[in-house]
């Protein structure tokens, strides 16, 4: 059995080096895919076996002889590198300290953020956990303010002509199909929300993105699972805190494109077919907190 994702049908490939291995047994028992097992006294890999080889890579890791391969689902030797050393680790108290100065941050001086930090925000992100490897999670990186505002522009404008699906006749029509819960954010939330939106883009300030001189949205492929770019952007944003930037999620553009905005999409690359997932906007913070 293979687990699918948008871009690997098949399993990865695992080749054991058996003059290397001590048949020391680590390799089996960490994989849960779980081709590799012992067999006669041997391990032995057969992909027919549970979910086959998801290309996770801890055999490799925990291999004491580095006697194990795995290519295939976006693996290859080179991907592969050392663990850094315990005393190279962030502790519990300098963790603490990063996860407690880490404040939504909505106000943007002037700097725009340089592409060695976006590039180190990338890299960071992509050591994210994710249910399914490899990751499916895609980023749409969206650079520079005025290309945020831009971005933010056609997002609004796609919210304001699906604004009617929020109006109180249409909600009431809906009301019958929908829980509770769901009408009155819809109701109290989405409806007012899109209004000053509209109301302080008028007068030219973008109250969706704030300004932010960047913004990434995180969005993946429908095999995936849907909490995948939420841990991306969370890990995307505490890399930023480490590089003195501030960020802030904007939760109201997922769940707007995730039954629409065709033409935003289009514009964007964003795959139709992708779960919407979450933005992060991204600057140096105006305000010191
Ligand atoms: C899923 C999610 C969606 C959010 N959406 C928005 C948003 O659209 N606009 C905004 O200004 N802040 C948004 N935020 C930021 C929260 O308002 C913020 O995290 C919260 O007020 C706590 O503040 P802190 O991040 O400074 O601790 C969002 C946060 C999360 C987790």
């Amino acid at each position: 059995m293979t687990l699918p994702t948008a871009r690997h049908l098949e399993s990865a490939t695992v080749r054991i080096d058996y003059e290397k291995c001590n048949v020391c047994g680590l390799c089996a028992k960490v994989c849960k895919g779980a081709p590799l097992h012992f067999e006669n006294g041997k391990v032995t890999v057969d992909q027919a076996r549970y979910f086959g080889c998801l290309g996770c890579g801890h055999c490799v890791a925990v291999c004491p002889t580095g006697s194990i391969t795995v290519e295939g689902r976006d693996l290859s030797q080179s991907s592969f590198m050392d663990i850094p050393f315990d005393e190279n680790r962030a502790g519990y108290e300098e963790l603490m300290a990063l996860m407690l100065a880490r404040r939504s941050i909505r106000e943007f001086d002037y700097r725009e953020v340089e592409q060695e930090k976006i590039d180190k925000i990338l890299v960071a992100a992509s050591t994210a956990p994710m249910g399914i490897p490899p990751s499916d999670v895609e980023v749409l990186v969206v650079n520079g303010k005025e290309k945020v505002r831009e971005f933010s522009d056609d997002v609004l404008e796609y919210m304001k002509s699906q604004k009617w699906i929020f109006s109180k006749p249409a909600l009431l029509l809906m009301r019958p199909l929908i829980k509770k819960e769901e009408y009155e954010v819809l109701d109290k939330f989405m409806h007012p929300v899109i209004e000053i939106f509209e109301e302080k883009r008028k007068e030219g300030t973008d109250w969706l993105l704030y300004g932010a001189p960047l913004a990434m949205h995180f969005h993946v492929s429908p095999y995936a699972d849907p909490a995948d770019p939420f841990i991306t952007a969370t890990y995307a944003m505490l890399a930023a805190e480490t590089l003195g930037l501030g960020s802030c999620i904007i939760g109201s553009i997922g769940p707007m494109l995730k039954n629409g905005g065709k033409k935003v999409k289009e514009k964007y690359g964003i795959n139709p077919g992708n779960q919407p997932g979450i933005v992060v906007i991204f600057g140096y913070p105006a305000v010191k907190e």
